[in-house]
């Protein structure tokens, strides 16, 4: 089985390291090379999406994609959907977990100078997970912009912030996956802020997404339908919705660090 061949003169992959399998070493060699090149990079991403599908179950393929032992930042790990997304990603990869209070390291993701000294701290990654984020939930009728702005600056900007450092700090291939949920499109009571918030960020993966393309980065975002494990806290504003797991969650993020598309959007629900 074969990739496609990449023929075009530029780019730094020759059609004989992308045969596989009988020379995955220099594959692998390949696909870890700065292919920064916009173009050569999605061409590569889209052949090798292309071999993964076809060769569906190979475990070595996680080895092949550079997935094993990624380094991966999560902000959030000590959370409900936080814990689940650290179980998953944990099993392959080095994780370095980050929370306001507890984790490997501290962050407040409303403070500038706290996440520009959490990248001074953790250094250079393959991938940065958010998975943190305080929204306002109230009546519009007396809604006021102070509560309106509790979503903007903790989960909107929290996350912006947090993804404007990270793209500084990524390997060759990096990524950076956030986290919107549910009412970005199915609205809920009560759930304005919860709403433009949530869809704001979905935005700016979208927009940011077209920037970090060529630089051979990508940033997705995970929006999950209310979590069984939050139904006790949350569960009277999603009548009629049908929660799921934050372990089904996690397999998003995980879609997303060691997948291959960008400006998506993944939703669990
Ligand atoms: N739970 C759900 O049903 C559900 C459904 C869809 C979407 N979501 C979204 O998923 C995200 C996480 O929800 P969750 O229920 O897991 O929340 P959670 O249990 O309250 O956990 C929040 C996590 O974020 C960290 N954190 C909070 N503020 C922070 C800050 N300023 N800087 C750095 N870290 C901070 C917390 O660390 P500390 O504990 O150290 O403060 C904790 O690890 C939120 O964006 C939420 O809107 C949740």
């Amino acid at each position: 089985m074969y990739l496609p061949t990449i023929t075009d003169d530029t780019a730094t992959c020759s059609a004989a390291a992308l045969k596989l399998p009988c020379s995955t070493t220099a594959t692998k060699a390949c696909m870890q090379r700065k292919v920064s090149i916009g173009n050569h990079w999605f061409a590569i991403c889209k052949a090798y999406a292309g071999y993964r599908t076809a060769a569906a179950g190979a475990d070595w393929l996680h080895v092949l994609s550079g997935a094993s032992r990624m380094k991966i930042l999560l902000v959030g790990a000590s959370g409900t959907l936080g814990q689940a997304v650290a179980t998953t990603l944990g099993t392959h990869h080095q994780l370095i977990r980050a929370g306001r209070h507890g984790g490997d390291v501290q962050v407040d993701l409303t403070d500038d100078a706290s996440v520009q000294a959490l990248f001074a701290q953790v250094g250079t990654v393959d991938a940065v997970v958010a998975t943190t984020g305080k929204l306002h939930f109230g009546p519009l009728g007396s809604m006021t912009p102070a509560q309106f702005n509790v979503g903007l600056q903790d989960k909107l900007l929290g996350q912006v912030r947090l993804a404007l450092a990270a793209q500084h700090h990524l390997t060759a291939g990096g990524s950076i996956t956030l986290t919107s949920g549910i009412v970005s499109a199915q609205p809920i009571r009560d759930g304005a802020n919860a709403t433009a918030v949530n869809a704001a960020l979905e935005g700016f993966a979208r927009g940011a997404a077209c920037e970090l393309l060529p630089r051979g980065l990508r940033i997705n975002v995970v929006s999950p339908n209310v979590l069984v494990e939050s139904l006790a806290d949350y569960g009277a504003y999603f009548p009629g919705f049908e929660a799921v797991t934050a372990q089904r969650a996690s397999l998003a993020y995980q879609r997303s660090v060691e997948g291959v598309q960008s400006g998506q959007v993944f939703n669990v629900w």
